[in-house]
């Protein structure tokens, strides 16, 4: 898809979808009166019999029957904001692309309204856009490649294409990419996308000036003393990985960022084994470390002056006949002790050696990602992540970049009272608490881990996976927190 950018009215541009958004009860804006002047009345004529009227996300399609150069006409309600929300525009990239889709146009003009940000728009409806072409099809014996776009004229009267909706473009060709490959590799199957798959993958895909990856395998990782984990990977039968990936900036880092995603590549739940029904979705449990390995994968392209590291410690949680068990401990590299009582609890476990690890790096900020708890889904939803943090000012930070994207986070609180509920009969702490509370148990845990280094948790349980289609994406793995991250990285 090239994207153009023009200085046009809607009534001379060419195209075969043009869409036009509309703001809520203001069906008689300058620009829908001169395409009603050119369709001889019968656009206000219909709008008028049909029920639209601007509420946000609903549509309009008219067909100009050589009134007008284009073809097809798509009104978009896009709600009553005054300056709409940059997700409000990338939910109209994706609506325009799926329409243009379905009606077999190739190219879709999108006109700017008067008044709008042109450079806060473009970059997130060409977000929208691209993001709306993702599927999953490698195992379907039947699927037909979808429809091309080929191109996408943004446009507006005395419109200039700006070095600054230039870079906006860029920056979202830059990281859908990398949204792409996050949601491939959590929806490959479990028995594919292995820790050893995942190794592959991120030496595959993080290429580029400035990247270098580091596959550790199991030999390593004892020499290392992860212990988590070993701890974990005590039941399978593949070996794990633990994958580190590192950004040298070209210029002189303004800051240094640890990422560190959780990589179960498939969560059985060990010994203490989940109900079959809960396993159905568990090959996204690896889906924090597939956002780590992809937003690294999108940085050389980028170019941000934020030296940064990826650290993914990867396995599958299995009940094998050397499991680890009920009751045992694992002593860990800082020399902390957990006592496991629950192993299917095990996403903390593999966690806690990667962020001491990192920690010792003494990063200014850590981000960690995972799928950790079933309980941030009773809290928040399959929408929004859990965000914890033990540092004020990265957790504004997040939000505010996350809010950007359209990626929902809510902060939740490291409640220091409920470490009462990890405290162990023989080790430092359990590795669960009591009935409540769990994802606020598992942010404890973690913190054990990263010592004074500004730290944020992003349970991403929820948002991860999706059983519902969308608008920005199908069923299945959605890549949150990549676009997040990567606007974060953008803001240091
Ligand atoms: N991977 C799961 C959490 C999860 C559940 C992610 C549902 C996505 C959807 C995690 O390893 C887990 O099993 N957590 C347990 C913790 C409990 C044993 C303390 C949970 O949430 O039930
Ligand atoms: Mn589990
Ligand atoms: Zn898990």
């Amino acid at each position: 898809m090239e994207i153009r950018f023009r200085d046009s009215t809607v009534e001379r541009i060419k195209a075969g979808l043009l869409v036009v958004p509309v703001r809520e009860k203001k069906l008689d804006d300058p620009q829908l009166r001169a395409l009603d002047r050119r369709l001889n009345g019968n656009l206000r004529a219909r709008i008028q019999k049909s029920k639209f009227t601007g509420a946000e996300g609903s549509t309009l399609l008219y067909t100009t029957s050589g009134l007008l150069p284009a073809a097809q006409l798509l009104l978009i309600g896009i709600g009553g904001e005054a300056e709409s929300a940059a997700d409000t525009w990338r939910k109209i990239g994706a609506r325009a692309r799926r329409e243009a889709v379905a009606i077999g146009a190739e190219d879709v003009a999108l006109c700017f309204a008067p008044g709008t940000n042109a450079e806060s728009a473009a970059g997130a409806v060409v977000e929208g856009a691209l993001l709306a072409a993702y599927q999953f099809n490698k195992y379907r014996s039947n699927a037909k490649p979808a429809a091309e776009v080929k191109f996408l004229t943004l446009f507006s009267p005395g419109l200039r294409p700006t070095a600054a909706l230039q870079r906006a473009v860029e920056r979202a060709r830059a990281t859908v990419p990398g949204v792409f490959l996050a949601r491939d590799l959590t929806n490959e199957p479990p028995s594919v996308a292995t820790a050893r798959f995942l190794g592959e993958q991120a030496e595959r895909h993080c290429r580029g000036s400035g990247l270098t990856v580091e596959v550790w395998g199991k030999k390593k990782i004892e020499a290392m003393k992860l212990a988590g984990l070993l701890a974990v990977n005590r039941g399978s039968h593949e070996e794990p990985r633990f994958i580190k990936i590192h950004y040298r900036p070209a210029g002189k880092p303004r800051k240094k960022v640890a990422l560190i995603g959780k990589g179960i590549t498939f969560d059985s739940g060990g010994l203490s084994l989940k109900p079959s029904k809960a396993m159905e979705t568990m090959k996204l449990d690896m889906a924090g470390g597939a956002a780590v390995i992809a937003t690294m994968s999108c940085l050389p392209k980028l170019g941000f002056d934020v030296e940064t590291t990826g650290y993914v410690p990867t396995t599958d949680n299995l009940p094998g006949h050397n499991a680890q068990k009920p009751g045992d401990v694992i002593r860990y590299l800082n020399g902390k002790t957990i006592e496991v009582l629950n192993t299917d609890a095990e996403g903390r476990l593999i966690l806690a050696d990667a962020l001491a690890l990192a920690a010792q790096q003494k990063p200014d900020y850590m981000i960690n990602l995972a799928t950790l708890t079933g309980a941030c889904m009773v809290a928040l939803g399959t929408q929004v992540a859990g965000l914890f943090s033990n540092h004020p000012p990265l957790a504004d930070a997040l939000l505010r970049s996350a809010g950007e994207t359209g990626e929902k986070l809510w902060q939740l609180p490291l409640v220091k009272e409920y470490k009462e509920s990890i405290k162990s009969g023989v080790a430092d702490m359990k590795n669960i608490g009591g009935a409540h509370g769990g994802a606020i148990i598992a942010a404890l845990i973690l913190q054990e881990f990263v010592g004074e280094v500004p730290w944020a948790h992003l349970d991403i349980a929820g948002p991860a996976f999706t059983e519902t289609d969308n608008l920005i994406g199908p069923k299945g793995g959605t890549g949150f927190g990549v676009r997040t991250l990567v606007n974060f990285l953008s803001s240091l």
